[in-house]
């Protein structure tokens, strides 16, 4: 039988009950796979390494030592919860690796988007790597792979890679015990799991994270900015009764004039960007009520250092990507 096809009698998983009766199987599988040796798993605090991350520790509790990097382009808050989640809650192994200072300097001066995310995912693998070579006796790798990844890389869309280079002496077997469910059955396993709503329902996150948000050449001052603005768009707009998709701020490489206590001053401006999609490939804006965006705009202006102005992208995709970068 190919591991990687979802049999056609597997029942979608939708109830907590359902959940329940897939954890104890991977749960039992796991054991079987890894024995008594130890799982290794690079943790974003995302909805798939969260999830597996929580199933592993049910299933071998300290034999799966969980990395988390902060490559310093995380939101506001981020790093804490899984550290507050996984270390303290859930009584993980659990690695935390404070690179923000590395990343930072190693893009400082960059203003081209490839370039970035190329500098960035490549000093991820530098730190995973590092990290891994420090552990011994590891011969397992868990991975967050859904079936939509299966199903891409099998058409060739996206390359499905793993985690980065590994150590070349470090021959690792793959853990995957997520690789047959779609997007909303792992949401259901996370919540049958325990995971906090603002984990399992997560927006999605690009993997260089507030590096494209923060455009052209990023500096500390306005990467701090972009953090705090950020977290105020997902603090109104997480308030609405429904949703949008994803939504978040930019910070572009821009000064305009501003006033403040009587003088002129310089400052960026914050822009909110609210979308909704089926599948990132095409994407319409999002309605955000103007009660919410004039609140965004009086509590940014006014609890943010470096923000002199406020503005709504509500271009829709095409002609705009989602992203600025
Ligand atoms: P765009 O900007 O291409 O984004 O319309 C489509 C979706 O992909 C996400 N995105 C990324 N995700 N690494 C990622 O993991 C990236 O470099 C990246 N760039 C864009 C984006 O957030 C949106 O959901």
């Amino acid at each position: 039988m190919d591991n990687n096809k979802r049999p056609e009698t597997m029942e979608r998983i939708t109830t907590e009950e359902l959940a329940q009766k897939f954890i104890e199987e991977q749960v039992a599988a796991v054991r079987e796979q890894v024995k008594d040796g130890k799982v290794l798993l690079a943790l974003s605090g995302g909805v798939d390494s969260s999830v597996v991350a929580a199933l592993l520790i049910k299933a071998i509790g300290q034999n799966l030592v969980c990395v988390h990097v902060n490559h310093g382009f995380l939101r506001k808050g981020e790093p804490e919860q899984v550290i507050e989640v996984f270390r303290n809650q859930m009584n993980a192994n659990l690695i935390y690796v404070d690179a923000a200072d590395r990343f930072i300097d190693k893009v400082a001066g960059v203003d081209d988007p490839e370039q970035k995310r190329h500098i960035i995912g490549e000093e991820f693998i530098k730190v995973f790597d590092e990290e891994a070579s420090k552990l011994t006796d590891i011969h397992f790798l868990g991975q967050g792979t859904i079936y939509p990844d299966i199903l891409e890389s099998e058409k060739g869309i996206k390359a499905h890679h793993n985690v980065g280079g590994l150590p070349e002496e470090m021959e690792m077997e793959l853990v995957e015990p997520v690789k047959l469910l779609y997007k909303d059955e792992v949401r259901v396993v996370g919540k049958a799991l325990g995971l906090p709503d603002n984990m399992v329902y997560r927006q999605p996150f690009p993997g260089p994270g507030l590096a494209v948000r923060c455009t052209g050449a990023i500096t500390r001052d306005r990467l701090e900015a972009l953090r705090e603005a950020d977290a105020i768009v997902r603090e109104e707009i997480g308030k609405l009764e429904t949703t949008p998709w994803q939504y978040f701020c930019v910070v572009p490489d821009i000064k305009s004039t501003g006033i403040k206590d009587g003088q002129r001053y310089m400052g960026w401006p914050a822009i909110i960007r609210a979308v909704n999609t089926v599948d990132a490939v095409t994407a319409k804006a999002y309605e955000i009520p103007y009660a919410t965006l004039y609140t965004m705009r009086d509590r940014i202006v006014n609890e943010v250092e470096g923000i002199n102005r406020v503005l709504w992208d509500f271009t829709d995709k095409p002609v705009a990507t989602i992203e600025w970068e």
